[in-house]
């Protein structure tokens, strides 16, 4: 079916008022073909576009350079929350970000029922042939500066019967190297096979059955690993709401981030929090945020129990917040340079490389942790919170630019609900009305 069909199929079958769905999800197609097509070859089956705000966090200083960083996010206060970090960090070193390490991870996971002993024998050849095998592939990546790193074979037969394991590493520079690692690794279980068919060390029988059951690259990348981090002198953290000095702010900071690697329930409210920077980044530059939020997790679990992913000290009255984190994405490659946004967002970051960008992303998050924490400990983050869902209702009930001044006055320091908001207008508009039937009255009478 064409996309049209498809629609029209969909409506006809799934919605009570066909035409007028058909015209919404219609209306909702880019005016120019040739993008919808870009966006349509992304996915399957697509019957329009689902929209997202695009919005900028600026005055992002991180290593000495100023960025505005792209974020892609339909949560409210999160860009405002980044921002504000971002200001506040601005005149206090600002953010800084290091890159520990780029490896990627993928592994053959097979089975076979020999002599263990004479395959941890033989792997070196075995290796060498893997290399050679897959020569074609990787030439392109080697003149790239990378290629692969490093090939081991792991015994797991404590764990499972037979149960091996080729486990290799990758550096695949700007591109998050997906399709690479796995051609390779398919490559890879190919050429194991045929080794160990060919080759008259291993007997007939069962020594010459290996069964593969998956060649598949691992999202959990613990060494492509970027630090980022911001300090200062405690003294300069400057003053709270409530009159909270700048060593309480330290201490109440810290404590909060230590009760999140204490306790899993709130370590993960903490890393959601986190990861509603780094998410955000990581859309708006159309890298794969499943893989992100995949890999972010399983190393906050990493010590056997899930954690905060940042940390805080407070070391000779210097006040130090860092969090390290894996992260695996591109530059190049995949819908990053085809997605026609994720292109802007890209030009808008000064079309980073992968190690620049990783420190971008990585930063983002840990602004937004920083934000969430100095909420939290300070006045609470619904005051900010509601502010923002104050102004959604407002704008939802159509209230007039007058009307949401005289309203977010009112509502500062008071409970904001839909109903209490709608009776609050309700009044006010009757009042307007009846101001101006007094003046008319008042005119007439003059
Ligand atoms: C809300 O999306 C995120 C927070 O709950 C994070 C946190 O509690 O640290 C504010």
């Amino acid at each position: 079916m064409s996309k049209r069909k498809k629609l029209r199929w969909i409506v006809e079958n799934f919605f009570k008022d066909p035409e007028s769905v058909m015209r919404e999800l219609s209306g909702y197609w880019l005016s120019n073909e040739k993008e919808q097509r870009i966006l349509d070859g992304f996915s399957e089956n697509t019957i329009s576009n689902f929209y997202l705000p695009f919005g900028v966090a600026p005055n992002f200083i991180l290593n000495g350079k100023t960025y505005a960083v792209p974020m892609v996010i339909e949560e409210s206060s999160v860009v405002a929350a980044a921002s504000a970090a971002a200001k506040y960090w601005m005149s206090r070193g600002g953010f800084h970000a290091e890159v520990i390490s780029t490896k990627k991870v993928g592994q053959v996971h097979f089975y076979w029922h020999g002599n263990s002993e004479k395959l941890k024998t033989v792997f070196s050849e075995i290796k060498t042939e893997l290399i050679k095998a897959t020569a074609g592939i990787t030439k392109n990546m080697e003149n790239r500066g990378g290629g692969i790193a490093d090939i081991v074979l792991k015994d797991m037969t404590s764990h499972d019967k037979g149960y091996f394991q080729i486990m290799a590493t990758f550096e695949t520079c700007d591109s998050m190297g997906a399709n690479f690692i796995n051609s390779v690794l398919e490559t890879f279980s190919h050429t194991l096979i045929k080794f160990i068919k060919e080759d008259d060390r291993f007997e007939e029988g069962m020594e010459k059955e290996v069964d593969v059951i998956m060649s598949i690259l691992s999202n959990y990348t613990p060494e492509c690993l970027v630090r980022t981090w911001v300090e200062c002198p405690v003294e300069d953290l400057g003053t709270f709401s409530g009159d909270m000095s700048a060593a309480q702010f330290a201490d109440k900071f810290c404590r909060a981030i230590k009760i999140a690697h204490i306790d899993p329930y709130r370590a993960t409210t903490h890393n959601k929090g986190i990861f509603n920077g780094i998410d955000a980044v990581v859309l708006a530059t159309a890298n794969d945020f499943r893989a992100i939020e995949a890999c972010g997790h399983t190393y906050a679990a990493k010590d056997g129990q899930y954690r905060s992913l940042t940390h805080c000290k407070i070391e000779d009255g210097l006040f130090k917040f860092w969090m390290d984190l894996p992260l695996a994405i591109g530059t190049v490659g995949g819908l990053t340079k085809l997605h026609p946004i994720a292109r802007r967002s890209l030009e808008l970051l000064g079309n980073p490389n992968a190690e620049e960008l990783m420190g971008i992303i990585a930063a983002t998050g840990l602004a937004q942790n920083f934000a969430a924490i100095k909420s939290l400990v300070t006045t609470g983050i619904q005051k900010g919170h509601m502010k923002m869902h104050l102004l959604n209702i407002l704008n939802h009930q159509d209230a007039s630019e007058a009307e949401i001044k005289n309203a977010v006055e009112y509502f500062d320091d008071k409970i904001v609900s839909v109903s209490g908001v709608r009776d609050y207008l309700n009044e006010n508009r009757d009042q307007t009305d009846k101001d101006s039937d007094a003046s008319s009255l008042r005119l007439k009478a003059e």
